[in-house]
């Protein structure tokens, strides 16, 4: 097992920079996401540390070494990507032992890892069939066998769950969080799905751009992003973001009245901000400011309610009596505001 790091790396492609200056660490045995909009460089990033595509800048460090000369295979990770890329004309337990034999491992250990890997994702009924008669579930379970067997240092995944339904995410995600408790290998992965990153991971690192624009502890990331674009990406619905401008005493918002709390030190009355708050903490309350209902989506278990004023959401625990065309009355309580300065940076308290 081992850690990872990464040093002011930097990936050109001609004279466009994709991944700029980023500084990372991954620590032994730890589980990461890398979210971010797609084309950010997420899997740019993981195919660097996999050794399948050169850096162009920095350096690349796996268990305390400079690995940037070091080819792929000779790098002791394992990647597996979303589409599962198993051979079509072998059986299960071939496509498994496929990598192993390749490195000249004893017949003996490669069927003792196959049996091992099998038994934990359950493919032991599996093992004689071809790819094309699995469903997509057991085919990905079968690209994690592959990457297990050959006991990496640090798994890295690029989206396995995106081709899968629902339900069938649901439950890998599962047996991946479980995988990780059981064998404790460093993880990498990367998901577009934020439900994903949110349950699984110890970290997750929220790239755009080519940039890392906030590491930490999932719960760290949404209860203090550090700015509004974390803010955004993390949390669905996302964040309410209302205009606001400072006032002696608080924040006055565009037809919602003022908030009053003291500005974050540093502002002036009259400077503008972005003022964040979440769904669910907005607060139906009759002595509230006057908002207008566009929409709602009721779930059952809870609701969402849009409004008029800037198109934000109000969470509702529970199922809710309110029609679009009713008119709502809104708190923001200063507790759970975030305030962004102009530059979309987090203004502390
Ligand atoms: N071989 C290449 N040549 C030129 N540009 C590339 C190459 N590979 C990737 N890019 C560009 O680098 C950027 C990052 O791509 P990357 O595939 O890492 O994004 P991503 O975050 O994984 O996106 P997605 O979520 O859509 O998978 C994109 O703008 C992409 O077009
Ligand atoms: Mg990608």
């Amino acid at each position: 097992m081992a850690g990872l790091s990464l040093r002011g790396v930097a990936k050109r492609f001609g004279a466009v920079e994709v991944i700029r200056d980023v500084d990372l660490h991954v620590a032994d045995g730890e589980f990461v996401a890398f979210v971010g909009p797609s084309g950010c460089g997420k899997s740019t990033l993981l195919r660097m540390i996999c050794g399948l595509e050169p850096v162009s800048a920095g350096d690349v460090v796996i268990g305390g070494r400079r690995v940037n000369d070091l080819p792929a295979a000779r790098r002791g990770l394992a990647l597996v990507f979303q589409s599962y890329a198993l051979y079509p004309h072998m059986t299960v337990r071939q496509n498994m032992a496929f990598g192993l034999e390749n490195l000249s491992t004893p017949k003996a250990e490669i069927e003792a890892r196959i049996a091992e890997a099998a038994r934990m994702l359950r493919l032991e009924p599996f093992l004689a069939r071809r790819p094309g008669a699995l469903s997509g579930g057991q085919r990905q379970r079968v690209a994690i066998g592959r990457a297990i067997v050959r006991e990496p240092e640090i798994f890295l995944f690029d989206e396995p769950l995106s081709n899968l339904d629902a339900e069938l995410r649901v439950e890998m995600r599962a047996e991946l969080a479980s995988l990780h408790r059981r064998l404790g290998t460093t993880m990498i992965y990367v998901t577009h799905d934020q439900v994903e990153a949110m349950t699984m991971a110890d970290k997750i690192v929220v790239l755009r751009a080519g940039q890392v624009e906030q590491a930490g502890p999932p719960l760290a990331l949404y209860n203090e992003p550090a700015n509004q674009f974390v803010a955004g990406f993390i949390g669905s619905p996302r964040m309410n973001f209302l205009p606001g401008v400072v006032q002696a005493e608080g924040y006055g918002v565009d037809g919602l009245g003022t908030v009053a709390v003291p500005p974050r030190p540093g502002l002036r009355p009259g400077d503008g901000v972005t003022l964040g708050i979440r769904p669910e903490h907005l607060q139906a309350a009759s002595d509230g400011a006057p908002a207008t209902v566009t929409a709602v989506e009721q779930l059952g278990g809870l609701s969402f309610v849009r409004l008029a004023q800037h198109d934000a959401v109000l969470q509702v625990a529970g199922q809710t009596r309110l029609r679009p065309g009713d008119t709502v009355g809104l708190r923001l309580p200063p507790e759970h505001l975030h305030v962004f300065g102009a530059d979309g940076a987090a203004l502390a308290r």
